[in-house]
C-alpha cells in the first residue's frame, strides 16, 4: 500500500493507493455518515459499504447538475444531516465530483472522502480538490476547490470495470505522463494490454507514477492559479469532443490531447517527430478517434474556464514530457480549426 499527501490551505488530503476497500470503516466517524454512489455501484459493492445513508444517483454525465445537488441536499436534510455529517462518494468520476460539490456547500461544508472505483477517478477525478457540475452543455462550469480528507483507491475494484470505462481511464493516465514524465508516458504505452486486462500490479503501479505527478502540481497550486493548468491538457479541445460526439470523458481527453500536440506543432513550439510518437502511442491504446471539430468549437472554447478576455490559455508541449503553456486568440484558433479540419477531411 502506498500513501501520498497533499497539503493544502484547504486542509490535508490522504491518498491511500493499493487499499482495500474492506479498511475504510476505520477511517470513517461512527455516526452522521452520507454514502454518495451510483446505483451501478451500489449494485455491485453494497454490501460492502460502511454503515450509514445511502444516496444512490443516476449513473452518467447526465447527472452532473445543480438540481442534482439540491436533489441530493434535501434528502440529507430530511434523514437529519447537520453539520458534523461525514460524506463518503463512493463510486467513479461523476459520483466524486457531485459529492465533492454536496460536502462543499451543505451547511457551508462538511467532511467529506472518496472511495474511488474506476480508473478515471483513481488517476484523476478524486484527487486534487475540485468539485463540479455542468451548466448545460458546458462542463463544470459550477464547482469548487475542496480536498477530500482521504482518497481509498482499492486497484481489485478496476477488475470489475467494462473494456470501455478502463480505456477510458487510460486517457487521463497518458495525460499525466505526457504533461509530466516521459518514462511513464513508454512505461503506459507498452502496458496498454495489461491495463485493458485490469492486470491491477501493472495498473497499480502505474496508477501511483500518475498519482505522483498530479500531487506534485497540487501542492503547489491547488486552486490553479497556475502551474496546475498544465493539468487541464487535451481537456479545452476535449470537452467540446465530449459535449458533441457523447464518447467518455477520457477518450475525448486522448482525442484533445492529440489535438492540442497537433496545435503545438502549428504554433512551432514541438517537433513532428513527437506528435508521431504521441500519434502512435495513443493509436495502439485504442484512443484515437477521428474527429473533425465542431463549427461552433471556438465559441465554446471561448466561454471555457480557460480563457480570459478573448484569450486562451492553451496547455501545448515541448515534447512528451515537458509543456508550456501560452496565450492564444480566438482569432488565431479559428485559423488553427480550420487548418485541422482541412486535414481531417482529406485523411477521410
Ligand atoms: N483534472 C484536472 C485537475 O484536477 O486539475
Amino acid at each position: 500500500m502506498n500513501r501520498i499527501r497533499i497539503n493544502s490551505p484547504g486542509g490535508e488530503s490522504l491518498i491511500i493507493l493499493g487499499g482495500t476497500v474492506d479498511d475504510v470503516v476505520t477511517l470513517l466517524p461512527q455516526r452522521g455518515l452520507f454514502i454518495i454512489t451510483d446505483r451501478n455501484v451500489q449494485k455491485l459493492y453494497g454490501k460492502k459499504f460502511p454503515p450509514g445513508e445511502v444516496i444512490a444517483i443516476e449513473p452518467g454525465e447526465k447527472s452532473k447538475t445543480l438540481r442534482m445537488v439540491e436533489e441530493i441536499c434535501s434528502k440529507m436534510l430530511e434523514a437529519g444531516a447537520d453539520r458534523s455529517s461525514f460524506i463518503l462518494g463512493f463510486g467513479g468520476g461523476v459520483v466524486c465530483d457531485i459529492a465533492g460539490m454536496v460536502a462543499s456547500v451543505y451547511m457551508r461544508g462538511v467532511r467529506h472522502a472518496f472511495v474511488s472505483t474506476t480508473l478515471l477517478s483513481q488517476v484523476d477525478a478524486s484527487i486534487g480538490g475540485k468539485t463540479g457540475v455542468n451548466l448545460g452543455e458546458y462542463k463544470n462550469t459550477i464547482g469548487t476547490f475542496r480536498q477530500p480528507e482521504f482518497v481509498l483507491c482499492d486497484h481489485a475494484m478496476l477488475t470489475t470495470l467494462p473494456e470501455a470505462e478502463v480505456r477510458s481511464g487510460m486517457g487521463e493516465l497518458f495525460k499525466h505522463a505526457v504533461i509530466r514524465d516521459r518514462n511513464l508516458f513508454f512505461d503506459i504505452s507498452a502496458s496498454a494490454g495489461h491495463i485493458i486486462a485490469a492486470d491491477t500490479a501493472v495498473t497499480g503501479d502505474l496508477i501511483l507514477r500518475a498519482v505522483r505527478v498530479k500531487a506534485g502540481v497540487v501542492r503547489h497550486d491547488p486552486l490553479e492559479k497556475g502551474q496546475r493548468r498544465i493539468l487541464n491538457f487535451g481537456h479545452t479541445f476535449g470537452h467540446v469532443i465530449e459535449t458533441h460526439s457523447g464518447i467518455p470523458h477520457g477518450v475525448a481527453v486522448a482525442k484533445g490531447m492529440a489535438i492540442a500536440a497537433e496545435l503545438s506543432v502549428w504554433k512551432g513550439e514541438m517537433a513532428h517527430s513527437e506528435l508521431r510518437l504521441l500519434q502512435t502511442a495513443l493509436e495502439k491504446a485504442g484512443l484515437m478517434t477521428c474527429h473533425k471539430l465542431p463549427p461552433d468549437v471556438v465559441s465554446m472554447i471561448s466561454r471555457d474556464k480557460k480563457s480570459e478576455s478573448g484569450r486562451v490559455n492553451f496547455v501545448l508541449l515541448k515534447s512528451v514530457g515537458r509543456t508550456v503553456i501560452r496565450k492564444i486568440s480566438t482569432t488565431e484558433l479559428q485559423a488553427f480549426v480550420n487548418y485541422y479540419n482541412e486535414k481531417e477531411s482529406q485523411s477521410q
